[in-house]
């Protein structure tokens, strides 16, 4: 892999709802791509936060009993600080659109715009979703509801500004065409092509005023529109840093990240992400999640239940990424029964109560390196496909145990012991490397019975084996 940087956003995600299983999702995710670049030793931010301006936000501080809005977020955002704690996320920054740092970058961005004269005042007559914080088009509905949120839009008429986004459509189509990479999967590129070229309109961009949300820089009447603000925050936290290798979202959101970023982004005078994944959608044991059907799930509660790890694999390995996919905890038992404790959590503990016992020198010729493929898992994570990757490693994981099964290590002794154990314990020493992202604590604490060091993507190859093993708690148990 090529050194360089590797800058990674998730959305920023609304302030007033709770952490759900599917917010933690695109999180684990974009933490798992974030710690594999790393490990390839590129210069890696990962950047995720909070959406909080919407009118939402209002409301949901109003549904909590409290006055001060700007108290009730920050009680908010303590909650989904601590979940991505719970999760094992290390972002490298957090950003809050209520922080003085966003407002000032986004009046900043505005005033680029309007100087360009792609902003101009007019009226706006249509629907708006409040949940989705956007204006719809009568095409948009199904049944006369928000296809997303089953709620009839408002119909609003108002004076407010606009951004002259048809000025922009066939530039954003064109850049779409030039960069094959620039949506993924190729489905999402499809469906945002005939987006674009079914007619792209000016877009309102402000909202009458209101004491919550960033006022314009030209006219103290009015509020900018949630998502024009909130997309900025993808600039506002490192500048520098600017353009992103990749904006992780989820398919709800992917026209305001290409259509709409790409046109703000071009009147501005920005560069374009590298790229824009969409992942699919979860269902929870093929139910829509949802507060009335009561099926939301915490990821806390789940990860508390089951184990931080345990989760993160689960949801990187079982959803094929990009593709719609379904929650379900009985899956979830087989996984960790199969795969987590079969398959590595046996590995480990065989090969480690052997070695503890082991009294002589650990040496040998690589004979198990052949099997292992890290250009192949390279290759997927390199092309985000995540659960091929994992499958890509689980195939050397169970050929280490074939090996055990051949070698039958317990019936040998002096060289031929050493051999066998110095072959296995460097290929634990590397599946700790490769699955570090995937599952950190997990990798760490086979790494402790090892008695080395984590190591980086320059150590994924046979050499001496240095450590001292010592026997460790089980890594999996039986669920
Ligand atoms: O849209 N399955 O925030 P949001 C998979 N504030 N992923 C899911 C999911 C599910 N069932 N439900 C939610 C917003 N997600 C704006 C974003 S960005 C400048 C502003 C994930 O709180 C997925 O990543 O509604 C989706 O795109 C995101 O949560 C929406 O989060
Ligand atoms: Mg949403």
């Amino acid at each position: 892999m090529k050194k360089g940087k590797f800058f990674i956003t998730t959305p920023i995600y609304y302030v007033n709802d709770v952490p759900h299983i599917g917010h933690a999702y695109t999180t684990i995710i974009a933490d798992i791509l974030a710690r594999w670049h790393r490990l390839a030793g590129k210069k890696t931010f990962f950047l995720t936060g909070l959406d909080e301006n919407s009118v939402n936000t209002i409301r949901g501080a109003r549904k909590a009993g409290m006055a001060d809005i700007k108290q009730y977020t920050d009680m908010m955002a303590e909650r989904w600080i601590s979940t991505w704690k719970a999760l094992g996320i290390e972002y490298d920054d957090f950003i809050r659109t209520t922080e003085e740092r966003h407002k000032k970058a986004v009046r900043d961005f505005f005033r680029k715009v309007y100087a360009k004269g792609d902003i101009y005042k007019g009226k706006y007559s249509g629907l708006y979703c409040d949940a989705c914080e956007a204006f719809l088009s009568e095409g948009d509905l199904i049944d006369g509801k928000c296809p997303f949120h089953r709620t009839e839009p408002k119909r609003i008429e108002e004076e407010n500004y606009f951004f002259r986004l048809s000025k922009y459509a066939d530039k954003v189509l064109e850049h779409i065409e030039k960069n094959p990479d620039f949506i993924q999967p190729a489905s999402r590129r499809n469906e945002v092509i005939s987006f674009i070229k079914s007619g792209v309109k000016d877009i309102s961009i402000s909202r009458p005023r209101t004491d919550w949300g960033i006022e314009l820089p030209i006219d103290s009447g009015h509020v900018i529109w949630v998502w024009f603000d909130a997309l900025i925050n993808y600039i506002s936290a490192r500048p520098d840093n600017w353009p992103a290798e990749i904006h992780l979202i989820g398919k709800d959101i992917l026209r305001f990240h290409t259509v709409i970023w790409g046109g703000m982004l071009m009147a501005a005078g920005y560069e374009l992400p590298k790229a824009v994944f969409a992942h699919g959608f979860f269902t929870v044991n093929g139910q829509k999640m949802s507060k009335t059907l009561g099926n939301v799930i915490d990821p806390v509660e789940i990860s508390r239940k089951y184990g931080t790890d345990a989760i993160r694999y689960y949801l990187s390995r079982e959803i094929p990424f990009g593709e719609d996919g379904d929650f379900s905890e009985d899956v979830l038992k087989r996984r960790i029964n199969g795969e987590l404790l079969s398959d590595l959590g046996n590995l480990v503990n065989r090969v480690i109560t052997i070695a503890v016992k082991f009294e002589g020198k650990i040496e040998g010729k690589a004979e198990l390196e052949k099997y292992l493929d890290f250009k192949r898992i390279e290759g997927h994570m390199g092309k985000l496909e995540i659960h091929h990757a994992l499958d890509a490693i689980w195939d050397f994981i169970r050929q280490c145990n074939r090996y055990v099964n051949e070698k039958q290590p317990w019936k040998l002794e002096g060289k031929e012991l050493s051999n066998t154990l110095y072959n296995l314990l460097e290929s634990l020493r590397i599946i700790s490397i490769l699955i570090y992202p995937f599952m950190p604590n997990t990798a760490e604490r086979i790494c402790g019975q090892l008695d080395v060091k984590l190591g980086t993507f320059g150590d994924i190859r046979f050499r001496k084996f240095g450590g001292k093993p010592k026997k460790g708690e089980l890594l999996f148990r039986y669920v």
